[in-house]
């Protein structure tokens, strides 16, 4: 059994050396990883495995199973940098150039723009970006978050599920992920403390659109884990987080608020960067901008992830990055981000 699972071990990591592309990476996920796939099949060997024998296969069975997920995620982040590198030195033929008519540039979405300079922002304190996938399983999306079935929570992030009856797949219930807290289980799973992991991208919800909502947006969230964390590094980082991107008046402000997910929760506000805190017709005369919801991990959480709760704390924290460029650039309907207009997005 050790040998067979060694064999899987070595093999599948040359294979994934040997990639040359996403489709072919994969292909080799599904060949091991899938339903009747290579790790699939040698654990139904289990039962015949004598018990001694199965006390160090089974550790190493787990050990062999994370090393492979690993390799092929770190070769799908090599490939696609190297696709977009290509990218980068490909030469379109710009219509100008034939027609003689004076040339106009384009770049990149304010939001494009927005997430990079963020991502910059947080490489500075050590974080690493790490990506989740937008199609997601209920248990990651939600039970692991502790957000059973039924609880009444699922009504905040009420999302588009997954029709799978006509295709064989290890679970049944798939569905568009709400939040990138989805990312949360994954990295707890594959990083060891001191953890400072950041991740970003698209989400999705049923929801009515309007000015401030729609279906489809992004969120920014960050993981950090390590001795001795607090409530107090949250402050830090949500205000080193708004000052250097709103500007450095800006104060934040922790707000109790539940999430199943976080113990104690809270909301992230921003001091309204509109009329300086005062009250204005932006922040309903608060003074306070609603920006993100954050917490200390709760420890039901942190044990699911593999991580000892008595050890180690846990601060999440989790941003909706078109709120954050609409109060940037002064923009007062959320949807004219994703409109298209070339005359609006050409501002900016
Ligand atoms: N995922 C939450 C939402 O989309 C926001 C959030 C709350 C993220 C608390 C977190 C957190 O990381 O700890 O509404």
């Amino acid at each position: 059994m050790e040998e067979k699972l060694k064999k899987i071990q070595q093999d599948f990591l040359n294979k994934t050396k040997d990639t040359k592309t996403l489709a072919q990476l994969d292909e080799l996920f599904i060949a091991l990883f899938g339903k009747n796939g290579q790790l699939d099949e040698l654990s139904k060997q289990f039962k015949d495995v004598p018990k001694d024998e199965l006390k160090k296969v089974g550790p190493l069975f787990n050990q062999i199973k994370q090393q492979l997920e690993i390799s092929i995620n770190e070769k799908r982040g090599t490939i696609r940098k190297q696709i977009y590198q290509s990218l980068q030195n490909e030469k379109f033929e710009i219509p100008s150039e034939r027609t003689g008519r004076k040339e106009k540039k384009g770049h990149l979405h304010p939001v494009t723009q927005f997430e990079e300079d963020i991502v910059k922002l947080f490489e500075k304190l050590g974080f690493v970006q790490t990506d989740a996938p937008q199609i997601d399983t209920d248990y990651n999306n939600f039970e692991v978050l502790n957000i059973p079935e039924n609880h009444p929570a699922r009504d905040l992030w009420d999302t588009f599920y997954i029709d799978t009856t006509n295709y064989k797949l290890q679970t049944n219930k798939l569905l568009l992920r709400t939040h990138t807290s989805n990312a949360q289980i994954r990295i707890l799973k594959n990083n060891k403390p001191p953890i400072r992991v950041m991740t970003l991208g698209r989400c999705f919800r049923y929801e009515n659109a309007d000015a401030r909502h729609e279906h489809t947006f992004e969120q920014f969230e960050i993981v950090y884990v390590d001795k001795d964390v607090s409530m107090t590094h949250l402050q830090y980082l949500s205000e080193y987080f708004f000052k250097s991107i709103l500007g450095k008046g800006i104060q934040a402000r922790l707000r109790p608020k539940y999430y199943p997910f976080v113990e104690p929760g809270v909301g992230v506000d921003a001091s309204c960067a509109f009329c300086k805190g005062k009250g204005c017709k932006v922040c309903a005369g608060t003074g306070w901008l609603e920006l993100a919801g954050a917490g200390m991990i709760h420890p039901g959480v942190l044990t699911r992830g593999g991580i000892d709760p008595d050890q180690y704390s846990g601060i999440a924290w989790g941003v909706g990055i078109e709120r954050m460029t609409m109060l940037k650039y002064g923009i007062e309907d959320l949807r004219s981000l994703k409109s298209g207009d070339l005359k609006f997005l050409g501002r900016f």
